[in-house]
């Protein structure tokens, strides 16, 4: 096996985006609850890399923000977007010393898989390559740079779509815009890039065939699969990637022994985890940070948002929404209510209609709900309050803010007065 060197990424995420005529940076928009530049991060962690790059340039602060939570990055600015090659000069500074290979990805390519930087990343080894270039072969190579082979199917350089022939835009191999380059090799190759082409930019596309030209062995690695290479530039683009991650993560769950009764419909978020034996009803989002224990039963019709915990055995049924909730083991809520900055013990009953009124135009508060309580149809907690273990509330009982219910207790009506006392206590 070819010895292992250290890793570094760089990922390019200083581009505009002009085609979503939107102010928003690309790459901050979301795919299953991620922003795109996220899942590149991601999918580069598992590799354990020394140091993580992310270039930015226009609407840095958004990009920033987009990368919290993501685990360790550096950032690099890259102050006008003169193109790609420039754009990977802008992160040299951050890997100074750094003598291994480097990874550079597009953030824009959100669909890339760590077993496909795994296979670069070997081939890369295995040919003692100074540059392996990740390409994929296409129905039709479209906007993509082509890659052009000579005689022997030997590696010959990059070609834009913009500055090719007719010939070689016949060319059906492309470039992904995922490489692996020597560091050492990296630096002097970038400084003789030139910008005497069609866009007039610096491309990075441009560096194979210059450390060619010095001598040093580069190739094309055929790997990964035609939907990991999917730039995403239009909201098209980005519905579609979204569908295609959706399916992945639907497909991760059930193979993990989650019951998904109508992929079509339903919506998993990145971020989330559901243990065995649950089922998933159709027409159910499940957005990111959420906890779903096994057993449990999700929709139809319902809107799991960031911050739910379903403990073993809950169920939440038809549109039903969640929200920062802690619903305990085998708790129940299955119609129409909302539930929000919640904290529900276990047992409990939540009838139809029930809301968690969480918002005084002001601030948010919480609803405590202890074990085995019966709440009943139509019932409006205003938080903050606490309903106790055991208690009961009447249908269409309005229980006030502060008035909490005691252990136990039966309460009825608007504002909710109780009717028997609680013989628990
Ligand atoms: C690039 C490749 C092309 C490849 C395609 C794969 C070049 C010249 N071309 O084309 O061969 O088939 O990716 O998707 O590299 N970026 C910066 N700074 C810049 C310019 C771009 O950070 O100055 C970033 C963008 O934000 C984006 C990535 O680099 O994340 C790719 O740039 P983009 O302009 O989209 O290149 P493509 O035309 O797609
Ligand atoms: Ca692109």
């Amino acid at each position: 096996m070819a010895k292992s060197r250290p890793v570094a990424a760089v990922i390019l995420a200083a581009g505009q985006g002009t085609r979503m005529k939107s102010s928003k940076p690309k790459v901050a928009f979301e795919i299953c609850g991620w922003p795109m530049v996220r899942h590149v991060v991601d999918a580069v962690r598992t590799l354990k890399p020394a140091k993580t790059v992310v270039v930015v340039g226009h609407g840095r602060d958004e990009v920033k923000a987009a990368l919290d939570g993501a685990g360790p990055v550096t950032f690099a600015v890259q102050k006008q977007q003169n193109g790609t090659a420039d754009a990977v000069e802008a992160a040299l500074p951050s890997l100074k010393g750094f003598d291994g290979t480097v990874l550079v990805l597009c953030g824009d390519v959100p669909l890339v898989r760590p077993e496909t930087l795994t296979a670069l990343l070997d081939a890369h080894r295995r040919a003692k390559a100074s540059a392996s270039i990740l390409s994929v072969t296409l129905a039709d190579g479209g906007r993509y740079g082509r890659i052009v082979r000579g005689t022997q199917h030997e590696f010959v350089r990059i070609v834009e779509a913009k500055d090719a022939t007719p010939n070689e835009l016949a060319i059906r191999e492309i470039n992904t815009g995922l490489y692996a380059f020597e560091a050492r090799d990296l630096g002097s190759a970038i400084r003789k890039v030139g910008n005497k082409n069609a866009q007039g930019e610096y491309y990075l596309t441009d560096v194979p065939e210059i450390l060619l030209a010095e001598g040093l062995r580069v190739q094309a690695v055929a790997a990964g699969s035609a939907d990991e290479v999917l730039g995403v530039n239009t909201f098209a683009e980005l519905a579609d990637a979204g569908a295609r991650m959706r399916d992945r993560i639907l497909v991760s769950f059930m193979t993990a022994g989650v019951e998904v009764r109508d992929p079509s419909t339903t919506w998993i978020d990145r971020g989330v985890t559901i243990g065995r034996g649950t089922r998933v009803l159709p027409c159910t989002m499940i957005e990111r940070d959420v906890e779903i224990g096994q057993g449990c039963e999700v929709g139809p019709f319902a809107h799991v948002r960031p911050g739910t915990v379903l403990e073993d055995g809950a169920e939440i049924g038809n549109f039903v929404e969640t929200k920062k909730a802690r619903v305990g083991k085998h708790t129940k809520a299955k119609h129409l209510t909302y539930l929000g900055d919640a904290v529900i013990g276990a047992h409990t009953n939540i009838g139809c209609g029930t809301i968690t009124a969480n918002y005084d135009g002001k601030k948010k508060h919480l609803t405590v709900i202890g074990d085995r309580v019966h709440i009943g149809s139509g019932t409006v907690l205003v938080a903050p309050v606490t309903v106790g273990r055991d208690a009961t509330t009447g249908a269409g009982a309005i229980v006030t803010a502060g008035r909490d219910v005691a252990p136990g207790d039966v309460v009825v009506g608007v504002p909710a007065r109780s009717i028997r006392k609680g013989s628990t206590r």
